[in-house]
């Protein structure tokens, strides 16, 4: 848990705290998954992915991968992970939020055929615009 608490800290303006990531760990409908590397003396977390699934909708809540490790691909494997895993249930739609700025993580969407539907002004901290992505499955 620490070392998703510091790769979050590292890649978010707005980053969620131990407590929260606790939180989202208790709602039943919560997904959360690390991306570990085991090839050393000391295991260490890359990334991680957080999910919740609703009925036929899934929203990603959360992705992130450690600075240092970034353009390795764990990104990519994290969604692939995420979405083999929803669609072996009822899920038909996937949403996830992220701001417009967002370059790398809106490509990476777009690479797994997330689409823009919607704008949000002022999403983020009353101040940074979020673009609505969709998925179908
Ligand atoms: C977005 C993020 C998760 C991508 O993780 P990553 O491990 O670096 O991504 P990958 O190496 O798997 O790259 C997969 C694809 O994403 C896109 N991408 C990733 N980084 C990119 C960059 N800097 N510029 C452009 N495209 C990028 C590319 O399409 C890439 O495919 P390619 O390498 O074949 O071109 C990572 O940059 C990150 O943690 N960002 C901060 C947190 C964040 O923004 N999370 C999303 C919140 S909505």
């Amino acid at each position: 848990m620490d070392e998703v608490v510091a790769i979050e800290r590292a890649c978010s303006r707005t980053p969620w705290s131990k407590r929260m990531f606790m939180e989202e760990l208790q709602n039943p409908l919560a997904h959360c998954f690390v991306c570990r590397r085991d090839d050393s003396e000391q295991p260490s977390v890359l990334g991680f992915i957080c999910f919740r699934n609703v009925g036929e909708e899934s929203e990603l809540l959360n992705l992130a991968v450690d600075p240092v490790h970034r353009r390795s691909g764990i990104g990519k494997e994290l969604m692939q992970f995420y979405l083999n895993l929803a669609e072996k249930t009822q899920v038909k739609r996937f949403y996830l939020e992220v701001e417009t700025s967002n370059l790398s993580a809106i490509r990476l969407y777009e690479s797994f055929s997330y689409q823009p539907v919607a704008t949000r002004k002022r999403f983020y901290q009353d101040r940074f615009d979020a673009l609505v992505m969709v998925r179908k499955a």
